[in-house]
Parts: structure tokens; C-alpha cells; sequence
């Protein structure tokens, strides 16, 4: 199975990466010195998520060099626009004490259902070139994007997304888009990879977890990066967080990775960008 995968710009990220949203939330900054020990070297943020400043102070006491780490961020949809954008990427470095990003996303789409979300899309998108271009991004990239919200974003970009981040997982693969982003040579990544826990428990992967002598968690990531889409899971402890990167020692046959891809709809988060 693939540790890492490559961007199209030749930029490589893990296959999986450390989700922190509400992840300091019972621990503080311990939690992500946990992660850095489990092994983790990329972190998932967003300024949305009001951790920047912890996981930032978290890398400072680790002591870790900060070309050891994959720190991804996200502007959120209200702050797109030339101005706006670059400052509030500035103000997620800040937090994160660091002057540049390994990756940054446009969070969703669109903040509402009010109609000319394209244009401020389109100059989000030049503000996140320029960023791209001084050096102070390693790779830029959307999230919660459908086809049709990249289609416009394509018209007017000089520089392609490389990524997308979805919500991907057993049971909520939206295939169309997969296929899309595949067409396209955007990178898909899955969050809540465990469908926010809630498939974790489900019988049909605890029988396949028996078949190879894993865990459940481990069988829905794994299941994401032999479909070659990196994940970003999210856990508490120690324990988990190890569980969770430790996916490379099973490989799901061509039928069972058939199987999984054709399971009813099951455990979607009821976010959408067309439903927010
Ligand atoms: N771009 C976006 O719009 C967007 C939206 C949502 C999420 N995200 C990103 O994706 C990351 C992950 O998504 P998520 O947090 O929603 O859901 P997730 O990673 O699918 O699931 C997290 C849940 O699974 C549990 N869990 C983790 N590892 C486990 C294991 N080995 N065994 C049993 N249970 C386990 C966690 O419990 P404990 O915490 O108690 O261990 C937590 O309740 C987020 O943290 C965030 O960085 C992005």
C-alpha cells in the first residue's frame, strides 16, 4: 500500500494524515504532541476549526523541524476575495507559527445559497495563485468542490487545484465526482474516512476485520488508500491514532474492494455544498 501519494505538481503528501478538528478539545495541545509521537508528520486544520494557535504552540514545545511536517490549512468560503483571502492566510500561519504552508484549500465552495458565488470564487482562487507563486504554498487545492463548482473555477484559473478534499468513505464514495477529479489529475483526500465513527461498528466491515486480523478502522482506511485516495482520521488517543496509521500490513482483494464501493449509502455526515 502507498505511504505517500503525489500531487501533480510533484508534490508528495502521506497517505494519512492527523484530522484535528475538535481534536484538542478534552486535551489541549497534548493531543497533537500525541500525534507527532504516534508518527504523524501532516496536520489537518482550518481556520475554521479555532486550533491553528494550539497545534502551532503544540509543533513549537515538540521541537520538531518544520520541514519534517505537512501543515494543510483552509480559508473559509465568507473570506474569499484577492484582499481577503491573503490575509486570512496570513493570519493561519501566524497561528501555526510558520511563514509558509504545505498545502492550502478553499474550504467550501460557497458560504450560502445566494447566487454569484462564482466571483469571489474566482478571485479567492487568484489571491491562492499568488500565494502559489511566492513561494509561500507548497501546493493549492479546494474542498468540499463537486464538479460543477470546479467546471467555473477552471474557466478563469491559470493554475489547476491539485487537490480536492471530500467527504469519502465505505458507504458515501460519491463516484461521480471520484471520476471527475481522476479525469481532471486532482488528487481526492477523505475526510471523515470513518464516517465520523459511525461505520465503525458496522458487521459488514467487522467481517473482513476478522478475515485479515485488523481492526475495523483499519479496514476503511486501508480500503481509501488501496483506491489510492489519501484520509486524514481523527482520534483521541495514543492507541488510536498508532491503529490508525498502521494500515500496510493487508491488502483487500479486487471483489472485496467491489463490495465496499457498492454498499448502500450508509453513514453520511448530512453536509453538503449544495445543501449549506
Ligand atoms: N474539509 C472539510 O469540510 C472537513 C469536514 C469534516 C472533517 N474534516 C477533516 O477530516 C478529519 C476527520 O474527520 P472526522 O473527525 O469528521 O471523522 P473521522 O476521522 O471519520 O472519525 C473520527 C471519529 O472516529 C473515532 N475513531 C478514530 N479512530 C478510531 C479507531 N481506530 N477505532 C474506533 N474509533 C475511532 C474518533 O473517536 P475519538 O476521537 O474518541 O478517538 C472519532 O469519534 C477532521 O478531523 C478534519 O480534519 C474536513
Amino acid at each position: 500500500m502507498d505511504n505517500t501519494f503525489r500531487l501533480s505538481n510533484g508534490v508528495t503528501i502521506p497517505a494519512v494524515g492527523y484530522g484535528s478538528f475538535l481534536s484538542t478539545e478534552k486535551n489541549g495541545i497534548q493531543t497533537i504532541k500525541d500525534a507527532l509521537d504516534a508518527g504523524y508528520r501532516y496536520i489537518d486544520t482550518a481556520m475554521f476549526y479555532r486550533n491553528e494557535h494550539e497545534i502551532g504552540q503544540a509543533i513549537a514545545e515538540y521541537g520538531i523541524d518544520r520541514r519534517e511536517l505537512f501543515i494543510c490549512s483552509k480559508v473559509w468560503p465568507t473570506e474569499l476575495g484577492e484582499d481577503k483571502t491573503a490575509a486570512s492566510f496570513e493570519q493561519s500561519c501566524k497561528a501555526l507559527g510558520t511563514d509558509y504552508l504545505d498545502m492550502f484549500l478553499i474550504h467550501w465552495p460557497r458560504a450560502d445559497q445566494s447566487q454569484g458565488w462564482e466571483k469571489p470564487l474566482a478571485e479567492g482562487w487568484r489571491a491562492m495563485e499568488k500565494l502559489y507563486n511566492e513561494g509561500r504554498v507548497r501546493a493549492i487545492g479546494l474542498s468540499n468542490f463537486l464538479p460543477h463548482h470546479i467546471r467555473p473555477l477552471l474557466m478563469t484559473a491559470e493554475i489547476r487545484p491539485m487537490l480536492d478534499q471530500l467527504e469519502l468513505h465505505v458507504g458515501y464514495m460519491q463516484e461521480y465526482a471520484l471520476a471527475y477529479l481522476r479525469e481532471q489529475n486532482i488528487l481526492p483526500q477523505a475526510w471523515s474516512p470513518l464516517g465520523r465513527g459511525r461505520l465503525i461498528g458496522d458487521e459488514r466491515i467487522t467481517a473482513l476485520a476478522e478475515k485479515y486480523g485488523v481492526t475495523n478502522a483499519q479496514i476503511l482506511l486501508g480500503y481509501l488508500v488501496q483506491r489510492g485516495i489519501p484520509v486524514i482520521p481523527k482520534a483521541s488517543s495514543p492507541q488510536r491514532m498508532k491503529e490508525n496509521l498502521d494500515i500496510s500490513g493487508f491488502e483487500l482483494t479486487e471483489d472485496e474492494i467491489s463490495y465496499l464501493s457498492c454498499l448502500p449509502e450508509t453513514g453520511w455526515s448530512g453536509e453538503h455544498p449544495d445543501m449549506k
